[in-house]
């Protein structure tokens, strides 16, 4: 392996954003480790594929391992896996509140405590999240709380951790998207998704890839949480 090649982590990798955001990853020499319950070995040999709950620290200890052990380094970390349910917030179950901190908040923090031990050690890195606007402009008739309470943090830590390594070399960034064609929604929604945006239409999978492969670039940038979301963000419409 050439010392020179950049390694990038990339959670929630078996579809969807994560699914592209390793072939974006590849497309620029990175060598890639891919997560998810359901990832499979990829004839690439760039690309090592590590099975796992991203909620279980055994799973973020084994990923961070692979990296290591196999490419050396970890340059990135992509913290994209992440589960959403909209539901009115007096019919929450247990279940569904251990079900979303599981994955979109024990499965950031796990990881991203283990990868940044790796990358202060190097001296450099960049952590990026994928949160959702919904936490800056909740939607009447969307009700959404779990990914409010679960993505606002991520939001949150995402500018602690952008202060608390500046220092450090490692920089930490979010990307918030609107609602994007993945298979989280079927077709049958996307008319209804579609109005939920100022803009008239949901986002595609290759807006939120261009978002993180900027921040990736953007070595000024840290703290910053990109809101890709066709206008959600910018107020009522
Ligand atoms: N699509 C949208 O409209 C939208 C909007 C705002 C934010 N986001 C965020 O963007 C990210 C990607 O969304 P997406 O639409 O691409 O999602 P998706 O198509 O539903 O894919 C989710 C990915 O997360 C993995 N995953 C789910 N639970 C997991 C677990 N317990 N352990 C490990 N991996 C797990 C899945 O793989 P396995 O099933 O193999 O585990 C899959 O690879 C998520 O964080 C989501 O919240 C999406």
């Amino acid at each position: 392996m050439s010392s020179q090649q950049k390694v990038a982590i990339i959670t929630g990798a078996s579809q969807g954003i994560g699914e592209a955001l390793v072939q974006a990853y590849r497309g620029r020499g990175y060598q890639v480790v891919a997560t998810s319950r359901s990832i499979k070995q990829s004839s690439d040999g760039d690309v090592i594929a590590v099975a796992g709950d991203i909620a279980s620290p055994e799973t973020a200890e084994r990923v961070v391992r692979e990296a290591v052990e196999r490419f050396g380094r970890i340059d990135t970390l992509v913290n994209n896996a992440g589960v959403f349910l909209a539901k009115p917030f007096v019919d929450f179950t247990q279940e569904d509140f251990d079900h979303n901190f599981g994955v979109n908040v024990s499965g950031f923090f796990h990881i991203t405590q283990r990868v940044a031990r790796q990358m202060l050690t190097q001296g450099s890195g960049h952590i990026v999240s994928i949160t959702t606007s919904l936490v800056n402009q909740p939607i009447a008739g969307v009700p959404a709380a779990l990914a409010s309470l679960t993505k606002g943090g991520l939001n949150a830590v995402t500018k602690e951790l952008a202060i608390e390594f500046a220092q450090g070399g490692v920089r930490v960034n979010a990307v918030s998207p609107g609602i994007i064609k993945t298979p989280m929604h079927g077709p049958e929604t996307h008319e209804f998704l579609s109005a939920l945006h100022p803009v008239g239409h949901m986002g595609e999978i290759g807006d939120i890839v261009d978002a993180v492969i900027y921040l990736e670039g953007a070595n000024f940038v840290t703290g910053e949480i990109l809101h890709v979301d066709g206008g959600q963000n910018a107020g009522r419409w």
